[in-house]
């Protein structure tokens, strides 16, 4: 258990190849660190487990540096500050931001993404739906994506926390939406709470056959998070003028060295697609207003969501394991113990 005198952290303590397992990650108790002038101790309520820990973690070409060996696994968390030698930062505010796989942190500023203070939907929300998931299903498809009524949107990863959040919204702009996911209960959950007009088990059969029933004309919208054979196949079959969004790459198990395969640049010409590239942090100018429309959209119950929350720091590790293998259902959250 922690105590208020003590953090317990989880440290990277292998660089990973490919999927990080547990033993990648070490465990440590120490003392609290002093809070220095202008900053902030948060006490961390819910941790989160993001597949794009696996990129911070390894050391090959990313957006951001890889976590150094032996430092607290970087993770986004929401909490509440705890003591504060900031004023805009008071203690009993809560925060969304980067704090860390560990009971607490010493924060600034810059590493807030979001300063709340009564939540107005349950506080894990903001980790979820109101953290980088929901905020990157809205931000990208509206973005990149452009859903107007009537088109096909294609969603991978359907049941997975940014994944049914783009589903909803491509539904609420009046488009016809495909899931592809990877079990049956998650096509279940696709079509009968997220509003998927159809969803596919992606692991039955040919992803071909599926998107040949279920969109004979083709596919406006790929919102995709897993590329690799699925966005090859996908790639073939989509409408002149087509959008893809790369929101992910969860099905390529590394990138050193860089896998080969298809070549897909004539589809990309001859349909004349737009593929772009979404990295949600450029974006944190329009987090406030896309908070506000999601937690409207919350309360008015036009979307809902789902949390797959586990309790003790050191399930950690094995959540992120569970993510990669398809075992959460929706956002994947750790409580540490000690938090209230
Ligand atoms: N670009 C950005 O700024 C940004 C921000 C947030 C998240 N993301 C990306 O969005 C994606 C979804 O993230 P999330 O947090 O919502 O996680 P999630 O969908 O709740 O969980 C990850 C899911 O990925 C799927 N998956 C794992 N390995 C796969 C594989 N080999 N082939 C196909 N699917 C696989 C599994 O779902 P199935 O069982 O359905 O296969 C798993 O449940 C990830 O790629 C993540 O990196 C990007």
């Amino acid at each position: 258990m922690a105590s208020p005198e003590t953090n317990r952290r989880v440290l990277l303590v292998k660089r990973p190849t490919g999927i990080p397992q547990p033993d990648d990650f070490g465990f440590d108790h120490v003392a609290l660190e002093p809070v220095g002038e202008g900053r902030f101790r948060v006490q961390n309520l819910y941790l989160s487990v993001d597949p794009a820990q696996r990129g911070w973690a390894s050391d090959g070409t990313n957006y951001a540096p890889p976590v150094p060996l032996g430092g607290v696994m970087r993770a986004l968390a929401v909490g509440v500050i705890v003591e504060s030698r900031h004023a805009d930062f008071p203690s009993g505010a809560h925060v969304y931001g980067w704090f860390g796989w560990q009971d607490y942190a010493v924060a600034q500023p810059a590493d807030v993404l979001t300063l709340f203070g009564a939540p107005e939907v349950p506080l894990s929300a903001y980790a979820g739906v109101l953290g980088i998931n929901g905020l990157t299903a809205y931000l990208a498809l509206d973005r990149i994506g452009r859903p107007e009524a009537g088109e096909t949107v294609l969603v991978s990863t359907a049941a997975g926390a940014v994944g049914s959040i783009v589903g909803q919204l491509a539904r609420a702009a009046g488009c016809q939406v495909i899931g592809l996911t990877g079990d049956d209960d998650k096509v279940a959950l696709c079509r009968d709470r997220f509003g998927y007009t159809h969803a596919f088990n992606y692991k039955a059969g040919p992803v071909e056959t599926m998107l040949a029933e279920a969109a004979p004309t083709g596919v406006d919208i790929f919102f995709d998070s897993v590329g690799g054979d699925m966005l090859d196949a996908v790639l073939r079959v989509m409408r002149v003028g087509g959008r893809v969004v790369q929101c992910g790459t969860a099905s390529v198990a590394s990138w050193v060295p860089a896998p080969t395969g298809l070549r897909n640049e004539r589809e990309v010409l001859t349909r004349r697609l737009s593929w772009g590239g979404f990295v949600i942090f450029d974006h944190q100018g329009r987090f406030p207003e896309t908070m506000q429309a999601l937690v409207k959209m919350i309360r008015s119950g036009s979307i809902s969501y789902d949390e797959d929350i586990r309790h003790g720091i050191e399930q950690a590790p094995q959540a992120l394991v569970d993510v990669y293998a398809g075992r959460n259902r929706g956002k994947m959250l750790i409580v540490p113990d000690g938090a209230p």
